[in-house]
């Protein structure tokens, strides 16, 4: 079986996206079978991947299944510019699956069931999430076996992550999923340019000691990011030789050795 991580924290911007795609491009050059899942409304791994959403979409897919219990998660899933890397797309409909979800049945397992079928034929399916804790978000967490919390290396970033710690306390203690594995928080984004952004990375790392991981990689801000994403391209293939690539590599490393 996959091993599954959900990337989660209720902050935007921190790096779920950035990490979701790069993390994957990573083990799948370590020759991993990689599925990415955005399951964010605004469908911005799906945009950086140039991977537009398939007919039947990934809500309606959700729709049939929560009056079916059929899963078909197969036919929304396509092939990815990336060698290895497959993905499941989404756009700005996938909002009101949010709201469907809240009446459905056993409403917080339809991820984890809709990707039971396919996961046996990869070794990591990555779900990115949304900024915010609804449905979505808490079916991510439970068809989860593991979270990576991206954290922006900023003073005000460590607020979001108590929120995400204390929301993985309750999906664990109520029984949704008491085998949620904190794999680890990713400091993201770190600007050494400036006093402030050096600071931040260390401040993060011994306001959580102790309490939860921390990956020792860490990425640094670069302008590649922004630009591998216009490019339509991951870090690996727009900048193989940065050191936000190389970062996600060890990051992969650090992943694969965490098994
Ligand atoms: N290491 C980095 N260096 C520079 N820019 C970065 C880096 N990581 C992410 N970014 C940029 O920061 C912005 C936010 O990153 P990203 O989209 O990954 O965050 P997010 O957590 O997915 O946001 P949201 O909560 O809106 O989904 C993007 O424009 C991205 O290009
Ligand atoms: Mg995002």
């Amino acid at each position: 079986m996959a091993r599954i991580i959900a990337v989660a924290v209720p902050k935007g911007g921190a790096g779920k996206t950035s990490t979701t795609l790069n993390l994957g491009a990573a083990l799948a050059a370590r020759g991993q079978r990689v599925l990415l899942i955005d399951f964010d409304p605004q469908g911005n791994l799906s945009l950086s991947l140039r991977a537009t959403p398939v007919s039947p979409s990934l809500y309606s897919t959700i729709r049939e299944f929560i009056t079916t219990w059929e899963p078909h998660i197969e036919r929304v899933i396509v092939p990815s510019s990336i060698p290895n890397v497959d993905v499941v797309p989404t756009d700005v409909w996938l909002n009101e699956s949010d709201e469907e979800l809240r009446s459905a049945d056993r409403r917080e397992y339809v991820l984890r069931k809709l990707l039971e079928p396919v996961s046996p034929a990869y070794d990591f399916v990555l779900i990115d999430t949304l900024p915010y804790f609804g449905m979505l978000v808490k079916n991510a967490l439970v068809a989860a076996d593991e979270l990576i919390i991206p954290m922006q290396a900023e003073f005000l970033a460590t607020q979001s992550i108590e929120m995400m710690l204390k929301l993985v306390e309750r999906i664990q203690r109520s029984g949704l999923n008491p085998l949620l594995r904190v794999l680890g928080v990713l400091v993201t984004q770190v600007d050494l340019r400036t006093n402030m952004g050096r600071q931040a990375e260390g401040y993060a790392r011994t306001e959580f000691l102790g309490r939860v991981p921390i990956f020792t990689t860490a990425v640094k801000r670069t302008v590649r990011m922004a630009e591998s994403q216009a490019m339509g391209q991951s870090l690996l293939q727009y900048d193989p030789d940065g050191e936000a690539a190389a970062a996600y590599r060890t990051l992969a490393e650090e992943v694969l050795n965490a098994a």
